[in-house]
């Protein structure tokens, strides 16, 4: 499973590559700039200066989102309990090795990795952490129930890579432990997850990409069960959907991922979706992608 190559990504931060599942930890972009703009700005940690909350982090990986998180709490005085979960110990074995990655951050965080990594845990007066190391699909029943989370941060491989963190029996089982006006966030804008989340009684909105074109739409998406709509700021990086991403929910791609028992293989997954698909009487998504101008087709007339 483990088998990873180093990628320099394009504002000099390091990422992984999995060979495994075919794809990037992160955008070529920038590892730190992905984590920065979609989950750090997403979460408005402003909100809890001085004061506690609770944060769920799955697909750990190098620990760019808590790191980033962790960075943040330090200058403002929060009080955090953080639960990682992550099938693979490597990544964060890479990133405590990595001297440039380490440097990005207080160095507070690398002794809180330092700790997750040999005790699983770490704790002091402000900070309690801890990280579950499995599949999240099971390892996230070991979460107190009792817990709600403020911030859930959703960062798996993509979904056609690594179906079994998007599925809608997944993503229920995350949203139950998202506290009624906590934020659950992911880089993800996928038809499919983002029509279960609304499916499962979630306001949902797009992150604003940093700069718009006919195939850089949104950066992402943001989930909130209790949303005072006079509460969307100008300031905040996220917004309604559009028109176009509305449609895109009304296409064939937004037909969900399931996984009834939660312990489907990969292709199951994929193929019963693909099943699905096949009798749907939704609009084809290259309907919805040539009407927004998004197929080469379009560029050209
Ligand atoms: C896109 S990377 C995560 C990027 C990460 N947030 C970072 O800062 O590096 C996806 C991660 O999901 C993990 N993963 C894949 N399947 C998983 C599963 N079923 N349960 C938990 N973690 C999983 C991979 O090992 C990988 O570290």
């Amino acid at each position: 499973m483990s088998e990873l190559i180093e990628v320099l990504t394009n504002d000099g931060s390091y990422s992984l590559r999995s060979l495994f599942f075919q794809e990037n930890f992160h955008s070529l972009r920038g590892a730190l700039e992905e984590t920065k703009s979609k989950f750090t700005a997403s979460s408005n940690l402003q909100r809890f200066k001085g004061k506690s909350l609770n944060v769920l982090d799955i697909c750990f990986g190098l620990g760019y989102n808590s790191a980033s998180l962790l960075n943040e709490l330090i200058k403002q005085k929060s009080y955090l309990n953080l639960y990682a979960l992550e099938i693979d110990k490597k990544p964060l074995e890479y990133s405590l090795r990595n001297e440039s990655f380490l440097k990005l951050w207080d160095p507070k965080v690398k002794r809180i990795f330092n700790s997750l990594n040999c005790k699983d845990y770490f704790e002091d007066q402000f900070f309690k952490c801890s990280i579950l190391w499995g599949d999240a699909r099971k390892k996230i029943d070991f979460i107190p129930s009792s817990i709600k989370f403020d911030l859930i941060y959703l960062d798996g491989f993509s979904p056609q890579k690594c179906p079994q963190v998007w599925t809608i029996e997944f993503l229920s089982k995350i949203t139950e432990k998202l506290n009624s006006e906590g934020y659950f966030i992911t880089y993800s804008s996928s038809a499919a997850v983002r029509k279960t989340l609304r499916n499962l009684g979630l306001e949902i909105f797009t992150i604003k990409p940093t700069f718009k074109n006919r195939t850089f739409w949104s950066q992402g998406t943001v989930a909130i069960s209790k949303f005072d709509k006079y509460e969307l700021k100008a300031n905040f990086n996220f917004e309604k959907l559009s028109l176009m991403e509305e449609e895109h929910l009304l296409t064939k791609a937004s037909i969900p991922y399931r996984d009834q028992d939660l312990n489907s293989s990969k292709e199951d997954i994929i193929k019963r979706r693909l099943d699905e698909q096949l009798f749907s009487n939704l609009l084809s998504t290259n309907q919805w992608r040539e009407r927004w101008g998004m197929t080469k087709l379009s560029f050209k007339s």
